[in-house]
């Protein structure tokens, strides 16, 4: 019913993921770095944005009680998670909010502990809040990672206050198990460290694979953790700018909700909250669909991967659109990889290094996008490893 194989041309777009063709010098590379999916949006945001078009006027918006009720159902069925209305606090996006999670609850050179390779932006909300970045490198076995509890409360001093944890983790496709998940709330419980949990990619998840809502552990986690969602990932409307920053513990909400006000952040744009509304409420066959394209994908392309150019390494992602890509057997260095990848075998990944240090010689692809663009991506890749 949905054709997630039509290539819907996003050239000359203002389009951030297509449009950097020209900034990079190769106009025909193909594009597989930014996470965002190129496939045509589900018909029922489109028709809900369309009929709102029709009105007219696009004065001042709040967000209406069919809002927060979509909110709540979605995360009912996806995530069996009992949300309230008044704990949902909106911002336009999730690394905003975690900016703004950050700002109200630290003071200048407070640490914020994070696990790497992590999401980029993560280094930059903490930055921005003139905090220090603690790293708690997750380790990594031939490609399988896992957490390293012992450091990770090592790590910890009287200046540490917050933990940002990525669940699903970017870039490496890992949804972490309910143990692992507990056994990091006691440790963040027994030290007063408050949680933000980031579950952008948490309606991403393949197979056997379960994810856990962080706050779900227990009431005593529920207290000091706050949940960051959106649909920009699952739904693909980043450029609409929604985010629901959900916290259960009303004194961390009060809180939040001053600093928020300070900032003079109020509700969304009335298309971003129909979007988001229309995509929660009717897009779940659409959701479907998409999550039975993305599994085609991964499948295609690590056995791609694996088959016909063994020197990279792989491992299946157990959530997420993205493919984590060990190139160190190419003895190339990271960024000199890179570049020569934009321009000699023309596709854009993402570089390792951005995730932080120890992933130099690995890239990150985004399979978000039709079949035939990543067979050609990865054909063009085989050939640059096999001229080398
Ligand atoms: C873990 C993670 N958080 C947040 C974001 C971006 O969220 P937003 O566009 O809502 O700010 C991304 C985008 O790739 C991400 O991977």
């Amino acid at each position: 019913m949905f054709n997630f194989d039509k290539q819907v041309c996003r050239k000359n777009s203002n389009c951030a993921k297509w449009d950097i063709l020209k900034v990079l010098g190769n106009e025909n590379a193909i594009p597989l770095w930014v996470a965002d999916m190129d496939f045509e949006v589900d018909p029922s945001i489109k028709a809900n944005i369309e009929k709102r078009l029709q009105h007219e006027v696009f004065g001042y918006t709040f967000l209406g009680e069919s809002y927060y009720n979509a909110v709540i159902s979605w995360m009912k069925r996806r995530h069996d998670w009992d949300v309230k209305k008044e704990w949902i606090k909106f911002t336009p996006g999730v690394v905003p909010g975690i900016n703004y999670i950050i700002g109200a609850f630290t003071n200048p050179g407070d640490e914020v502990i994070i696990q790497t390779p992590v999401y980029h932006q993560f280094f930059k909300v903490i930055e921005n809040n003139d905090c220090k970045v603690v790293e708690n490198p997750l380790i990594n076995e031939n490609g399988v990672y896992s957490i390293d509890f012992e450091d990770f409360e090592n790590k910890i001093t009287e200046k540490t206050k917050i933990f940002l944890l990525c669940s699903p983790h970017n870039p490496i496709g890992k949804v972490w198990k309910e143990e692992e998940l507990r056994r990091l709330g006691e440790i963040c419980l027994k030290h007063n460290i408050l949680i933000i949990s980031d579950e952008i990619h948490s309606d991403l998840i393949f197979g056997e694979n379960k994810h856990t809502v962080f706050s779900t552990l227990s009431k005593a986690i529920e207290d000091i953790t706050i949940v960051c969602t959106a649909p920009n990932k699952t739904f693909n409307i980043a450029g609409l700018h929604t985010a629901n920053i959900i916290v259960p513990n009303e004194k961390l909400r009060n809180k939040f909700a001053k600093h928020l006000e300070k900032l003079c952040i109020s509700g969304p744009t009335i298309f971003g909250a129909i979007a988001q509304e229309a995509a929660y409420s009717n897009g779940e066959e659409w959701y479907q669909g998409l999550m039975e394209y993305l599994r085609g994908n991964i499948d295609f392309a690590v056995e791609f991967i694996e088959t016909r150019i063994p020197k990279l390494k792989v491992q299946y992602p157990e959530g997420t659109y993205l493919l984590w890509v060990d190139f160190s057997a190419l003895g190339i260095e990271g960024e000199e990889l890179y570049q020569r990848l934009i321009k000699e075998a023309g596709v854009i990944l993402n570089k390792g290094s951005i995730f932080g240090k120890g992933s130099d010689l690995y890239q990150r692809i985004n399979l978000g996008t039709s079949r035939a663009v990543i067979k050609e991506a990865l054909e063009r890749i085989e050939k640059f490893v096999n001229e080398l």
